[in-house]
């Protein structure tokens, strides 16, 4: 194995609709990280169409690897192993960037290595600073709400997941009803900075202290608010119903995450996936982590949605641990973070 110093990983990320390349220094530094959108095919439909996203990762990831390799001026010598989103996504879109790793990686004669997401969204958070452990990570995706605790490098202890809608998943079904383009999670972030909390959703805070997270009722409530409003001709602002949505929504995932930092002895959080791009839970989570003296890291935006850096930081340590793949490595949309 070579020198921690100098390892320089090609990581690939095509789990859903962002086609993603990155070559990524000792797992932290970015020498690129090109990502590719399809964001403009899918809003027509209101949401990502598995097969439209798969037909782009096919048409785009050769180019997207050779604009990575020359943004970061590298050769395939330089490249010490090449690491890809296995799991869990879209099974045809992972397929396409697991196929092109494995590609690689057996032409290059370079290690292999498969990468949860999930792990991908935390690792995030060691590009912007060093990881330290133990630590807590309140993931909020559109596929996750889950809290993680980490004693080391590569231990998920998963303690609290979704039992329905994840909370990007919340966003975007209760943005579409207010007639929001996809994906409407950022609209509604703005419509809320805009509105007042005036609404009283429900919080579903479920059973007996737990950890785990409902969306549904909400989501629920919020469009029974508006049909009821529709019958007796009221009206309520957009604004005013994305605030309230995002209170309830806010709420629940501060309160939770910091409880759960309380019961494991943490002093520090992440946060991560794309909903980590919030200005709302960015904010309350921030404040609730000051006052009680929590360290917390927060990724820059565009660290926050799906792209291959973030894998290529979490591939880093499987590398240096020696965890490689081989050559039945397959895409696996219902992968479990271990
Ligand atoms: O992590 P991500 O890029 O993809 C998955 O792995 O799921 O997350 C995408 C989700 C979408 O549901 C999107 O609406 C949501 O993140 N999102 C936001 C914001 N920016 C992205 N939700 C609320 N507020 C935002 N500012
Ligand atoms: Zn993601």
């Amino acid at each position: 194995m070579k020198e921690q110093e100098e390892t320089i990983i090609l990581a690939i990320e095509t789990s859903c609709d962002e086609t993603s390349v990155a070559i990524v220094q000792n797992g932290r530094e970015i020498l690129s990280n090109i990502v590719s959108s399809q964001i403009e095919s899918h809003k027509r439909f209101g949401g990502v169409v598995p097969e439209i996203a798969s037909r782009h990762h096919v048409e785009q990831i050769t180019f997207i690897i050779e604009e990575a390799m020359n943004e970061a001026q590298v050769t395939k010598e330089e490249i010490d192993a090449v690491a890809v989103t296995e799991g869990p996504g879209l099974v045809g879109a992972l397929l396409v960037g697991v196929n092109a790793a494995k590609a690689l990686a057996f032409a290059w004669d370079k290690p292999l290595i498969g990468v949860h997401h999930i792990a991908g969204h935390i690792y995030a958070n060691h590009i912007v600073e060093e990881l330290t452990f133990p630590l807590l990570t309140l993931v909020v995706s559109g596929g996750h709400t889950e809290l993680i605790y980490m004693s080391d490098h590569g231990t998920y202890e998963v303690f609290g997941e979704t039992r329905d809608d994840a909370v990007g998943e919340a966003y975007d079904k209760v943005a579409r009803t207010l007639g929001l383009p996809y994906p409407g999670g950022p609209r509604m972030d703005k419509l809320a900075s805009e509105g007042e909390a005036v609404i009283d959703f429900p919080r579903a805070w479920l059973e007996n202290g737990s950890y785990d997270f409902s969306f549904s009722g909400l989501k629920s409530s919020v469009i029974n608010t508006l049909h009821n409003a529709k019958q007796r001709g009221e009206v309520w602002s957009n604004e005013d119903i994305a605030a309230s949505f995002q209170a309830s929504v806010v709420e629940v995932l501060v309160t939770k995450a910091m409880r759960a930092a309380k019961e494991k002895g943490v002093d520090r959080l992440l946060l991560a996936g794309g909903v980590a791009a919030n200005s709302g839970l960015r904010k309350s989570l921030t404040e609730a982590c000051q006052e009680a003296g929590i360290k917390l890291t927060i990724p820059p935006m565009k660290l926050c949605t799906d792209n291959a850096a973030m894998i290529g930081s979490a591939g880093t340590f499987l590398y240096w641990s020696g965890i490689y793949a081989n050559d039945r490595l397959n895409g696996q949309a219902g992968l479990e973070l271990k």
